[in-house]
Formats: structure tokens, C-alpha cells, sequence
């Protein structure tokens, strides 16, 4: 049995997905016929329920993953792929409190939400009024718009949040608001970035060199899907090749010692003591 208030995902007999928080009352309507929301629950996970048509759905609890791919879009959203590092270099968590500049369509929201919890708060600042509608529509829609706040705003005027966790830009120039940075971010709080160009990435370095950071490291990443047939076991014919570069550092504290300044960023190699 499903309690109601939980997520659901339907997958239809020819592989369509729909997401519902489970309202006992509620009928589906689909291109199949309709579904009754009661059924649903009462079928639990992993249960197969059919249409007023006779057609069968199967009743999954969605993963982070399949939130992700749902996302309605209309703008690049982060992949999965990369989205997973970003949680971990970001150490986002439960209770977390992240700044998240660019909201898109949602995608990294998603998964900021997911990790930060009900204790935790995502801050998405995005200056398209349309952008930050769909976003918190794409939000709504899987129950978890009480975790962000949206703020439809440039980020050209600063951050209004002090001491936050982590920091990830995900702007076409983010070098033009590093300035922002100190002010917005714990010291010692890890910031990150996804820019499609190494032009961009090279820009950014740069600005960053000037600016107290520390720890730098940039890096793609590339999955290869294989065909899953026992017999025949060997890549997919294509791959997505190229979303985007990433690009993590650390905040330094504000730094009296002005004889003896931090290495700049591109001085340091990542060592980790025994
Ligand atoms: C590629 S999209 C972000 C996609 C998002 N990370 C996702 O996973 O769905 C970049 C967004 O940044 C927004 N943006 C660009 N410059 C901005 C600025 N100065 N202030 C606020 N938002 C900005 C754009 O409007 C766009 O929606």
C-alpha cells in the first residue's frame, strides 16, 4: 500500500513516464485511458494496474535519476553524469544551504532539493521570469518547491544569503560575479562550475587567479552506455560526447597575512595525506 503524498512513476506500455504525488481521489488520464489513483495505491510498488481501457501500467518509486530525465525543458539542463560529481565535490547534504545560479529549466535544482532535505534550503536565482515559472512548475510537479526559494533575479546585483555551504554557477560568464563570491559563501566552502567551452574555461582561470581561491580542478566527464545483450556485450553505437566541463575550487578566509599569501589558483596539486 502507498500512502498518499508519496511519488509515484507510471510507465506506460510503451515505455511513458508519469509523475504523480499520490492523491487516493485523483484519476489519470492518459493516452491509454484512464487510471485510478486508489488502484495505484493499493497495487504498491512494483504492481502492474490497468486503464478503463484495459491497458497496463507499472507502478515504480521514481529515483533521483528518472526525476532528472523529466525534467520538462527549455533550456540545457545538467546530465545526470555530471550532476552526481557536483553533489559530492559540493558535499551537498542533508541541512545543506546552496546557492544555485542559473535555475534553467530545474535539472540541478532537482537533485539539490532531493539532497538537502527539509531541513536543508536551495537558493536558485534566475533572471528569466518564463525560466523560473517552468522551474518551479517542474518542482510542484514532484513535490519538492518547499525546499528552494526562487529568486527571479540577475545576479549582476549580488547574493542576498550569507555563509551558505556551496556555491555553483551554471551562467554562461560566470567570471563577471566572482566578486559576489566572499560575501555569499562560507570560507573554506567549496564553489563549482559547468561551462560548455574550454574558451570559457580559460576566461574563468584567469578572473579566478586574482580572486581568493584555492584548490582548483577542472574536468569532463564521459559515460559509455553498452548494449545489454549477453551474447553480443559491446558499446552503444553513439554516446553523448560532450555536455560540459566542470570546474570546482575552495574559498579562502579573508587573509590578513598579506607577506605570506595563499597559493593562486593553478599553483596547487591535490595531495591527500595518508
Ligand atoms: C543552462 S541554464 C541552467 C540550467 C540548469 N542548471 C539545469 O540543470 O536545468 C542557464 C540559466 O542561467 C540563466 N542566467 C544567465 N545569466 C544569468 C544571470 N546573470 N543572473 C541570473 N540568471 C542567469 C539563464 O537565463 C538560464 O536560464
Amino acid at each position: 500500500m502507498i500512502k498518499p503524498g508519496q511519488l509515484v512513476m507510471l510507465v506506460s506500455p510503451k515505455g511513458k513516464r508519469y509523475f504523480r504525488v499520490l492523491q487516493p481521489d485523483e484519476v489519470l488520464n492518459t493516452n491509454d485511458g484512464h487510471l485510478q489513483m486508489q488502484t495505484v495505491m493499493e497495487k504498491g510498488f512494483g504492481g502492474r494496474v490497468y486503464t478503463h481501457l484495459h491497458r497496463p501500467y507499472t507502478v515504480i518509486k521514481p529515483t533521483l535519476y528518472d526525476l532528472i530525465k523529466s525534467v520538462k525543458r527549455q533550456t540545457q539542463i545538467i546530465y545526470p553524469k555530471d550532476i552526481g560529481y557536483i553533489i559530492l565535490k559540493l558535499g551537498v547534504a542533508p541541512g545543506s544551504k546552496v546557492i544555485e545560479a542559473g535555475a534553467g529549466s530545474g535539472g540541478l535544482t532537482t537533485a539539490l532539493a532531493w539532497f538537502t532535505g527539509d531541513h536543508g534550503r536551495i537558493y536558485s536565482y534566475e533572471r528569466r521570469e518564463d525560466f523560473t515559472a517552468l522551474c518551479r512548475l517542474n518542482l510542484e510537479k514532484i513535490g519538492l518547491e518547499s525546499r528552494v526559494e526562487l529568486i527571479n533575479q540577475d545576479i549582476s546585483s549580488g547574493f542576498a544569503q550569507e555563509n551558505v555551504d556551496a556555491l555553483f554557477f551554471d551562467v554562461r560568464t560566470p567570471w563577471d560575479y566572482l566578486e559576489h563570491v566572499p560575501s555569499a559563501l562560507a570560507p573554506g566552502g567549496p564553489i563549482g562550475f559547468l561551462l560548455p567551452t574550454v574558451n570559457q574555461v580559460s576566461i574563468l582561470l584567469s578572473a579566478m587567479q586574482n580572486r581568493p581561491f584555492s584548490s582548483p580542478e577542472v574536468l569532463e566527464i564521459m559515460v559509455r552506455h553498452y548494449k545489454p545483450v549477453p551474447e553480443r556485450l559491446r558499446p552503444q553505437d553513439r554516446m553523448i560526447a560532450h555536455t560540459g566541463y566542470l570546474i570546482f575550487a575552495r574559498l579562502n578566509a579573508p587573509d590578513p597575512d598579506m607577506d605570506h599569501p595563499a597559493p593562486s589558483i593553478g599553483e596547487q596539486e591535490e595531495k591527500y595525506a595518508e
